[in-house]
């Protein structure tokens, strides 16, 4: 596939009906999904597991992108095929994840996301490897008098400096400010919070020279704290949510790829399709999901070849699923 420009990719990257598939779990929390299905993390067992799902049938016109770990970008197919040849043969783009994690704010429990050194470097190189697009998390927390001012602008000034350098090296920034759902705050404090992350994070980027038409957002859906007695209805997180991108948002940012960031499998669905069937909205709005499209197709495989068929099937039918709610097109009957 060839393009033009950045703005080009971020087009194709949020075409009607497609999203991300994010499989750039770092080698520690790979290792923490394996756990969980006793399986060993190796980095055989890593290139086998993300092999199947590359392979399975759900790639193909339900993902544009994948975003990988550095370690996937370099590896090889049992049968010696690079597996970002694998990903671009299904139609679907390689990208990156180029943070290096996050590290403590003055030993609070506030995290700035690192990383800015030597990412020029790792961008020529990234570059020259076929990524198209690159993805930075930046992590917030809700908590007693959290977040600080202090973290909102320090994230969101970095993942402005990542999103200028990805862009010169001809590849798309997704800028991913996540409000985490730990703790048992109100929807209205999540809002209020993603509020002031998404206005301090346009504000950086339209004062660091960002191509916003060359950017993708991911943020966190407006939702209650995950241990929350009052949680919201599907419709109700698709309305606090739109409301809070509209006020934030500018209309010329081609895209916006939610995070599931520990929703169910069908919660992520749903609230997607709540989110599109509202319409009205300058963007395109899809999936960028980890957990929400891997959780089946992983409790499916349990680390043993013979079930690789039956975990391709739960991955390709989360794909599909999540496809039809990026065009707000989602019924739960579907689900089967
Ligand atoms: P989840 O969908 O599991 O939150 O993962 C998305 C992701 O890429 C987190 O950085």
């Amino acid at each position: 596939m060839n393009f033009e420009n950045i703005e080009e990719i971020a087009q194709y990257l949020v075409a009607d009906g497609k999203g991300f598939l994010a499989a750039d779990e770092s080698t520690p929390t790979i290792g923490k999904r394996f756990d969980a299905i006793n399986t060993e993390s190796t980095e055989t067992s890593r290139r086998d597991y993300r092999e199947l799902l590359f392979r399975a049938k759900g790639m193909k016109d339900n993902i544009s992108g994948v975003i990988l770990f550095d370690e996937t970008l370099r590896q090889s197919a049992a049968d010696d095929t690079p597996l970002k040849e694998v990903i671009s043969s299904t139609g679907a783009l390689p990208g990156i994840k180029v943070d290096k994690g996050v590290t403590p704010i003055n030993d609070t429990e506030e995290v700035l996301t690192g990383g800015l050194e030597g990412l020029e470097d790792r961008c020529l190189e990234y570059e020259t490897l076929g990524a198209k697009f690159t993805k930075w998390r930046a992590v917030i927390k809700i908590g007693s008098g959290l977040p600080s001012n202090e973290c909102i602008k320090g994230n969101m000034q970095v993942l402005s400096d990542y999103a200028k350098i990805v862009q010169e090296h001809n590849m798309v920034p997704i800028v991913e400010p996540e409000v985490l759902m730990d703790g048992n705050h109100s929807a209205e404090t999540c809002y209020d919070v993603t509020s002031r992350c998404l206005d301090s994070l346009f504000k950086n980027l339209e004062a660091k020279g960002v191509n916003i038409k060359g950017t993708i957002l991911k943020p966190n859906m407006v939702l209650a704290g995950q241990s929350s007695i009052s949680q919201l209805s599907h419709d109700e997180v698709a309305d606090l949510t739109m409301k809070c991108l509209k006020e934030n948002v500018p209309a010329e940012l081609p895209g916006i790829a939610f995070l599931s960031g520990g929703q169910s499998d069908l919660d992520a669905t749903a609230n997607l399709d709540a989110l599109n069937k509202k319409g009205g909205n300058p963007w395109k709005l899809t999936f960028s999901y980890g957990r929400a499209l891997q959780q089946a197709a992983l409790k499916a495989w349990m680390g043993d070849k013979v079930n690789t068929q039956s975990a391709q099937d739960a991955f390709s039918h989360r794909a599909e699923m999540n496809k039809l709610a990026a065009l707000g097109q989602w019924d739960m009957q579907l689900e089967g």
